[in-house]
């Protein structure tokens, strides 16, 4: 490749940017229209840190989108990063910036070949300007060594503080670039949350926003309200709010549910590497939470041969007729050769039970064995003795999780906590003979 000079063009290029912020950007470039909390952001003065912590579809994703497009097309050879805790959530805003370039004639042109998927999604420009998206899965080692100018942590509390500062941090070194967390919240120990008070407080390194889902009008906000009475008091504050609540009601403390996919080796849905090869003289163990009436169906497979229990095999479905969800409790049980497959046989679990009754038990809930069922999984998971990959339905769920369960979605949650108990109960609690 021959060294990149400025021509006229790079010089136009550099006089419109001093012209032009990223909402004249938006608008001019990619016929995009921020709502007010969007064009507070993206107008708000540069800090090396800028935080932005709003509720569930505020929009995060489509202003990093802007923001990043306006420094890559005008800052020559800068390179720019989207990461999270998996690559498919990285991939978020860099798969919309690749929706806007091949909208915009203007911005294709700028391309310097087609945008590439392997090893790493990369989208490189003409004047040398580069964006990538990479997970922060394994402490970061997928992005440690590199160097950027700017640095997009996106749903930044699920990725764990040692990650940003050790690593991500450490690649805006080189050119004093700037760091941008942005996330729904969920963590109030965390870094996110410390950096959201320094710039609220005041301190001139940092760039702090929060917002609610309100603000943004491209969402149907009667839908929105519809969901107050699915929802904790504390899950509503956090992501529809956009407010760090105090979690009273948590089952599950966060801490330990960060803990048990930090430290998972595989990504769903990605099978576990060589996982059948492996699988001689491995003790495995199935649970399944049945779909109600329009709910989940989610089997859990947990590797349960010795502590710590690792999650290897996950599904979750809506709406599949009964003798189809019996066919699949059977097919993974012996995919697995499960020790013991147990699903959940209160109420409509009934009929199920009846067609695999040959390899799985049930669990039939009451107000005792659902406390010793989740208080089971709640010391398990105290104990680091559970991991799972990072799968956002079941993080939040153990998250939004309280006692009074009855409006929540609590599907994952109880496919988790049936399989853990199938690996061994605690305590010896009556399950399976009431129905025997
Ligand atoms: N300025 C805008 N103009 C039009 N639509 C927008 C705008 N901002 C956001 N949206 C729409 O709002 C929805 C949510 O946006 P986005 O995915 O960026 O939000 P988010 O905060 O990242 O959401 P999540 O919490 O699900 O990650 C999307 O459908 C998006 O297209
Ligand atoms: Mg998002």
């Amino acid at each position: 490749m021959t060294p990149w000079r400025p021509s006229w063009k790079d010089s136009l290029l550099r006089a419109v940017q001093q012209t032009s912020d990223s909402v004249t950007f938006a608008r001019a470039w990619m016929q995009w229209e921020p709502h007010e909390g969007q064009r507070r952001w993206l107008l708000a003065p540069r800090r090396s840190t800028a935080v932005l912590v709003t509720g569930r579809r505020w929009g995060k994703d489509e202003t990093e989108t802007v923001r990043t497009l306006h420094e890559a097309v005008f800052q020559p050879r800068s390179r720019h990063l989207f990461a999270s805790v998996t690559l498919d959530q990285a991939r978020i805003p860099f798969d919309l910036c690749v929706e806007h370039i091949y909208r915009q004639p203007l911005l294709e042109a700028l391309l310097d070949g087609k945008p590439r998927e392997s090893p790493f999604p990369l989208i490189k420009f003409k004047h040398g300007a580069l964006i990538t998206a990479r997970s922060t899965a394994r402490e970061g080692v997928y992005i440690r060594g590199h160097k950027f100018h700017r640095a997009v942590v996106t749903e930044a509390d699920y990725v764990s503080e040692q990650t940003i500062n050790e690593a991500i941090r450490f690649t805006l070194a080189d050119y004093g670039g700037q760091l941008v967390l942005q996330t729904t919240p969920r963590n109030r120990s965390g870094l996110v949350y410390r950096e959201f008070w320094r710039g609220l407080a005041g301190d001139p390194a940092v760039y702090a926003q929060t917002g609610p889902t309100w603000e943004n009008p491209h969402v149907n906000h009667e839908y929105l309200r519809s969901l107050r009475d699915s929802m904790t008091a504390s899950a509503w504050q956090r992501e529809v709010e956009g407010v760090y609540a105090d979690d009273d009601t948590a089952v599950f403390r966060w801490a330990d549910i960060q803990a048990a996919y930090a430290e998972a080796d595989w990504s769903w849905p990605e099978p576990p590497p060589e996982e059948p090869a492996k699988r001689r003289g491995k003790r495995y163990v199935q649970g399944v939470d049945l779909a109600k009436s329009q709910d989940w169906t989610v089997h859990a497979v947990l590797d349960a041969t010795s502590r710590p229990y690792r999650l290897v095999f996950f599904e979750r479905y809506q709406r599949r007729p009964w003798p189809t969800v019996a066919a699949r409790i059977r097919e993974i049980h012996q995919q697995y050769s499960c020790h013991q497959t147990l699903i959940d046989a209160t109420g409509v679990g009934d009929a199920v039970l009846d067609e695999v009754r040959d390899v799985a038990q049930g669990y039939v809930f009451t107000q005792r064995s659902k406390l010793d069922l989740l208080t089971n999984l709640q010391v398990g998971l105290e104990k680091r003795e559970v991991r799972f990959p990072f799968v956002r339905e079941l993080v939040d769920e153990l998250q939004g999780y309280a006692w009074e369960d009855k409006n929540l979605v609590t599907d994952c949650v109880m496919g988790l906590a049936l399989s853990v108990w199938a690996a061994g109960p605690r305590w010896a609690v009556q399950y399976a003979p009431s129905i025997w």
